[in-house]
């Protein structure tokens, strides 16, 4: 009988691999000198897929007639072709909840960062600069208003910690929550209230290139901009315009447009806090992303109840 195999795109988070290798074979694609042909060879066999943020496009799905699941090990899914994927009913997993609190505790870690200026000093203290000059003062968290766009998980458990701080808080999105924070429907007028605009939101069709030029003027040159969504949610090329102008103060970015390719403008500017998309990325949460990712392939082909799935 043929062996099932499992077509892992990217490394998986710790332990994921070796736990399916027990009951499946494992094809590690970026191992393969020759990937294309490597999935050729393995086509038949292949029935689940396994991606963390490499991107899943019909083209792959259609070259595997077998598939049953494309186990994301992340909560965003939009690198993923969901729509090819459920007109040959495969089912699309991913890992929500788990990942909530670390990746509220990186947004409120930049915006920490950004108004207590941390990076700015540990720069200035490499430097040299200490002895002799004296270092600029930040800004308190405390009495300031923060303005999250996307009101989800992440978006409730990033307020909570900002109420913690003092921060007030507003947010937008499609739809007024049932939460005790205050909603616009105005992505403007909430940038325009906003000391800190931190995006949570999902990538998708209406929240692409929604931070543009004139978003950002709106927050003003005092404002920062948080970012632990997905680089699509902003037009990077406006950002790069607003920050050299200084028409906002300052961002901490986790997500970039076209990862792990960040533009070199970024690197000189002193007001931008750079992190390489590490909202789920400590030891403990990426260990539940990958059971998980396990237990939706196993729960799949066993042809069991899925926790997990998405639709198109
Ligand atoms: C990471 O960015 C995720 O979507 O889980």
């Amino acid at each position: 009988m043929a062996i099932k195999t499992i077509l892992a795109l990217t490394p998986g988070h710790p332990g994921q691999l070796e736990e399916l290798e027990k009951d499946f074979q494992i094809l590690r694609l970026w191992r393969e000198d020759r990937p294309e042909d490597a999935i050729r060879k393995h086509s038949n066999n292949i029935v689940a897929l396994t991606t963390f943020l490499a991107p899943v496009r019909e083209q792959l799905i259609q070259a595997l007639p077998n598939l049953e699941i494309i186990a994301v090990g992340a909560v965003g899914i939009d690198h993923i072709d969901v729509q090819a994927a459920s007109k040959r009913n495969i089912v699309v997993t991913n890992t929500p909840d788990v990942l909530t609190d670390d990746t509220a505790d990186l947004g409120m870690t930049l915006i920490l960062t950004l108004l207590r200026r941390v990076v700015e000093g540990d720069a200035f203290i490499r430097a040299g600069l200490w002895n002799a000059q004296s270092f600029p003062l930040g800004r308190s968290p405390k009495g300031k208003t923060l303005g999250i766009v996307g009101m989800g998980a992440i978006g409730q458990a990033l307020a909570k910690r900002a109420e913690a701080f003092g921060m007030h808080v507003h947010y937008t999105g499609p739809n007024d929550k049932n939460v005790h924070y205050t909603y616009t429907s105005d992505l403007v007028d909430l940038a325009s209230k906003s000391d800190v605009l931190a995006l949570t939101c999902s990538a998708n069709e209406s929240t692409y290139d929604l931070i543009d030029y004139n978003v950002l003027g709106h927050l003003g040159a005092k404002g920062f901009l948080v970012n632990i969504a997905r680089g699509s949610v902003v037009k990077q090329d406006d950002l790069l315009v607003a920050l050299n102008n200084r028409i906002i103060a300052g961002a901490a970015l986790d997500v970039f447009e076209d990862e792990p390719q960040v533009p070199d403008a970024f690197f000189s500017m002193d007001n931008v806090v750079l992190s390489p998309h590490i909202g789920s990325a400590t030891y403990e949460t990426r260990l539940k992303m990958g059971k998980l990712v396990v237990r939706n392939i196993k729960a799949c082909l066993n042809g069991q109840k899925i926790l997990n799935s998405v639709s198109a």
